[in-house]
């Protein structure tokens, strides 16, 4: 991330201005997907790469902000009916909104922002540009009064209200309270969380992007949600302590079988086995047994990909690939449709195995893979 491109782009556009510069990350998850929605538990990281603002109140009640990798500016207010159209803006301006409702008093401000995380590639880009602005505003305009949860979900009302996604609160929890080198477990009920130092001897964590960028991601991710909604409330009828699909059992599913549809049945049984699988690889890794972490990841892509139905012919193949160079875990990740696959190589195959990935997939699709090598990193904060 590169403060300095970000603090010429904002003088230049603004008068020759400094403001204040805030950060966010973007995230990966080892394992735990479309649990969150669910009240599961997610394992996610906050990532090296991620968003930069700067930020300067402009005592008008106008936002004026600069996207510098679109090269495009947006001016909006911040009522309720100001809303603007460009899709990005609406991530900023869900924001203001939304700690708007939390009582902060946001003003106008100028404000240019750049990322590097990749747009689309499932490293929750749009959580680390709602983090950055909810903590931005909550110093700027907030005193520091919401505390790092609300800010959390400050991101994921905004995705909800403003952007049309129904999504949990991993990424935007993730990226608010990344610590450098660790992973958080975060059981999305109760938001209580735990830092798992992750420093696998011997081993290598990385991402390879299938450049696949799905158009029809967020309906498709609102109507799997629906799905285990359908099936936690036809299993509530038998089970009333069953508020989501974290509370339910593969028999609890079994018995409403006949009255849910196969495919919410399908959703469902994925659900159920995740969550099961986040508790298997916890306890792996506390005895340092990563090849049963690996075996668990691959499961996770088995189900993401046959009963979940959220990946595709890329994923499909990088996963492949991985299983064909012997490493020790990979799957799809994040929400879906695209993106990248994560993988859990040890340090001897990792050069055999990148090769290969990205000489078979350009073989194979015609275009190139990305390669991202992961540094788990620290979470939203202020730069200058
Ligand atoms: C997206 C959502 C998250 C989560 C993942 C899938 O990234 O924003 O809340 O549901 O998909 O695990």
């Amino acid at each position: 991330m590169d403060i300095e491109h970000v603090r010429s782009r904002f003088k230049k556009h603004f008068d020759g201005a400094e403001g204040y510069v805030y950060a966010s990350p973007g995230r990966i998850n080892l394992i735990g997907e479309h649990t969150d929605y669910n009240g599961g538990f997610v394992f996610p990281g906050a990532i090296n790469k991620g968003m930069i603002a700067e930020i300067r109140p402009n005592r008008t009640d106008k936002v004026r902000a600069y996207s510098i990798d679109l090269k495009d500016k947006v001016e909006f207010g911040l009522n309720e009916e100001d809303a603007p159209r460009a899709s990005w803006a609406r991530y900023i301006f869900g924001v203001c909104r939304e700690m708007i409702k939390r009582g902060v008093e946001v003003k106008g401000f100028d404000t240019a922002f750049a990322g590097d995380v990749p747009l689309g590639a499932g490293m929750s880009s749009s959580a680390a540009l709602e983090s950055t602005y909810a903590f931005a505003l909550n110093e700027l305009f907030g005193e520091g009064k919401i505390d790092k949860f609300e800010l959390a979900k400050v991101g994921q009302a905004t995705e909800h209200n403003y952007c049309g996604v129904k999504c949990g609160i991993m990424d935007q929890f993730a990226s608010v309270f990344g610590k450098e080198g660790s992973l958080i477990l975060l059981d999305c009920r109760s938001l209580e969380y735990q830092y798992f130092p992750f420093k696998p001897e011997g081993y290598r964590l990385v991402l390879l992007d299938s450049v696949v960028k799905h158009k029809l991601a967020s309906s498709a991710y609102n109507k799997r949600r629906e799905s285990c909604e359908n099936a936690a409330a036809a299993i509530r009828k038998n089970h009333p302590e069953v508020e989501f699909l974290r509370d339910a059992t593969m028999d609890m599913l079994n018995e409403v079988k006949s009255e849910i549809s196969e495919e919410d049945y399908m959703r469902a049984e994925y659900v159920i086995g995740e969550i099961q699988r986040v508790r298997d690889v916890c306890n792996a890794l506390e005895k340092g047994d990563y090849e049963t972490v690996g075996q668990k990841m691959y499961e996770t892509h088995y189900g993401m990909s046959k009963l979940y139905e959220v990946s595709c012919e890329e994923l499909d193949f990088l996963n492949d690939c991985a299983k064909k160079n012997g490493v020790t875990g990979s799957r799809m990740m994040g929400g879906g449709f695209g993106g990248c696959t994560i993988n859990l190589v040890k340090d001897e195959l990792y050069d055999a195995f990148i090769a290969d990935a990205k000489e078979s997939f350009k073989a194979t699709f015609g275009r190139s893979s990305k390669v991202y090598d992961v540094v788990i990193s620290d979470g939203s904060r202020r730069l200058a």
